[in-house]
């Protein structure tokens, strides 16, 4: 049997986060050898905000840059920006026409970024969670690693494949959502009841991969925690402290009761500060890579150039059989 297909993205819009880096892309790393991986950059995605355009390219480079610093070998996944896979746009044109706007009037996601982007309810925005079901079922994915925030953009994927499936015979393979443990969401550090966002207003709130060492440990240090002093995990009543503790035990690679032990009768100070070095520890190595290959566009150049070569050679297939099945000619 074959290994299995994994796609995932993330995109261009913003500096990338330790919450994108901890929930997403380290376990990426540690999928690539059991897996076929396609790993994308969605910048067609980026463009349902308006962004200024040199902005944008400049963001889809350092996405890059981030994914190859942090471990992702472009020889063993196939690494790529989607606006360059042409499949993509041609599966979200056939798949619109099987999507309804009930299913669509009911994603959450929309109805929070319009009413955050009042001024710009265009229908990319709308239609946003099609393309992300072109953008899976385009290389039958078997497995697609999201964060809880995209766990309905995966049912209206599943919903729509199945529909495709049932008119023309078994054509996608139904993805599965690959969410995390628990512990993979990352909350912000000002408030920790709400997901760490790499488009967060309050700085403060966020670690990027790219803040230096004393910004790290500044922001750390600030972190909202609670006035008991004690280094224990209880998400609903300390979910500040909570927080640290996964973020110190996915670096360390511990259990949320060995962290405890770790800080027993130790208070906030000690643990924050333990926490800002393990950060700071982590993404040297991490930033060394990135700012090497931001220097070195040659080398980004020769990455995403393969990479979408190869995703085409599958996508194209994929295609092929569905412009075969909805009744198109293809042009060979
Ligand atoms: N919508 C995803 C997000 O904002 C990004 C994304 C686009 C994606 N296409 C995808 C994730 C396909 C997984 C699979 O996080």
């Amino acid at each position: 049997m074959g290994k299995k297909t994994i796609l995932s993205g993330i995109q261009a819009t913003g500096n990338l986060t330790l919450g994108n880096y901890l929930g997403a892309i380290q376990n990426w790393v540690k999928m690539q050898d059991e897996y076929d991986c396609y790993y994308m950059i969605a910048d067609l995605h980026s463009l349902t905000v308006r962004n200024d355009p040199e902005v944008l390219r400049k963001r889809a480079m350092q996405v890059l840059a981030i994914y190859v610093a942090s471990g992702l070998d472009p020889e063993k996944n196939t690494i790529f920006l989607q606006s360059q896979v042409d499949a993509h746009v041609k599966l979200n044109w056939i798949l619109n026409c099987y999507t309804y706007m009930g299913e669509l009037n009911r994603m959450t996601q929309f109805k929070d970024k319009s009413a955050k982007h009042a001024d710009n309810i265009n229908s990319g925005l709308f239609t946003y969670p099609v393309l992300m079901a072109s953008d899976i079922l385009v290389y039958n994915a078997d497995l697609v690693p999201v964060g809880e925030d995209q766990r309905q953009h995966l049912e209206i994927t599943r919903d729509i494949a199945e529909r495709f499936n049932a008119i023309y015979g078994q054509t996608f393979v139904i993805p599965e959502a690959f969410i995390g443990e628990q512990g993979a969401r990352i909350m912000g550090l000002q408030d920790p009841t709400a997901k760490m966002s790499k488009s967060a207003t309050n700085l403060n709130d966020v670690i990027f991969l790219n803040d230096s060492p004393e910004d790290i440990r500044k922001k750390l240090k600030k972190a909202v925690t609670d006035s008991e002093n004690c280094v224990r995990y209880d998400k609903e009543n300390k979910p500040g402290v909570s927080n640290l503790m996964t973020i110190y035990g996915l670096i360390e690679g511990k259990s949320m009761d060995e962290v405890e032990k770790e800080f027993e009768g130790k208070g906030y100070g000690d643990f924050k500060n333990k926490t800002a070095e393990v950060v700071v520890k982590k993404l040297q190595p991490l930033q060394e890579k990135y700012y090497d290959l931001l220097e070195n566009p040659e080398k980004l150049k020769e990455i995403y150039e393969s990479g979408a070569k190869k995703a085409q050679k599958k996508a194209n297939k994929i295609v092929n059989e569905v412009y075969q099945k909805v009744g198109l000619i293809i042009n060979s």
